[in-house]
């Protein structure tokens, strides 16, 4: 892969880094520890099943688990929010922002990986979901924050299809 590709995924890397920092810093805050409290890894199982094939991995990684990220996180704000609870808002903002950068590198390599093996992104997108048993994003969609990361209104209406 060109060096380009290496270095967009170092500062995601980078980013992710910090998320963490962030979050574990707002639970030492609150009296708890990272660890303290289960949490799933379909991300990480993701990543593993994928490690073989760049064009899945960005398939379904960045642009399906991460993307869901940004439809989760306005519905977990609010819950926060409800809850008294500003910083944990402002953190998942910060996260936010930060995540429609990694969807959106995910969509240009996805792009630029299909281009050079003479693939359609959006025919061959079912058919990985489908052979990597990826999970089908449910509604409702940040349609807003989808279109920033760089899904396409063709891609968008097949979520909603
Ligand atoms: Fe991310």
């Amino acid at each position: 892969m060109p060096a380009a590709y290496y270095l967009d995924w170092l500062q995601v890397a980078g980013e992710e880094a910090l998320h963490f920092t962030l979050l574990r810093e707002h639970l030492l805050s609150l009296g708890h520890e990272y660890g303290d409290f289960p949490a799933h890894d379909g991300l990480w199982i993701m990543t593993e099943r994928t490690a073989h094939d760049p064009i899945a991995r960005m398939a379904l990684v960045p642009r399906t688990l991460e993307a869901r990220g940004l439809d989760a996180t306005p519905p977990l704000q609010r819950k926060f929010a409800a809850a008294g609870d500003a910083r944990a808002v402002e953190i998942l903002g910060i996260i936010l922002r930060d995540e429609i950068g990694h969807v959106a590198i995910g969509n240009r390599w996805y792009r630029w990986l299909c281009e050079r093996e003479g693939l359609d992104p959006v025919a061959l997108y079912p058919e990985l979901a489908a052979r990597y048993e990826a999970p089908r994003p449910r509604p409702p969609f940040n349609l807003a924050a989808r279109t920033a990361a760089g899904f396409s209104a063709e891609e968008l209406a097949y979520l909603s299809g």
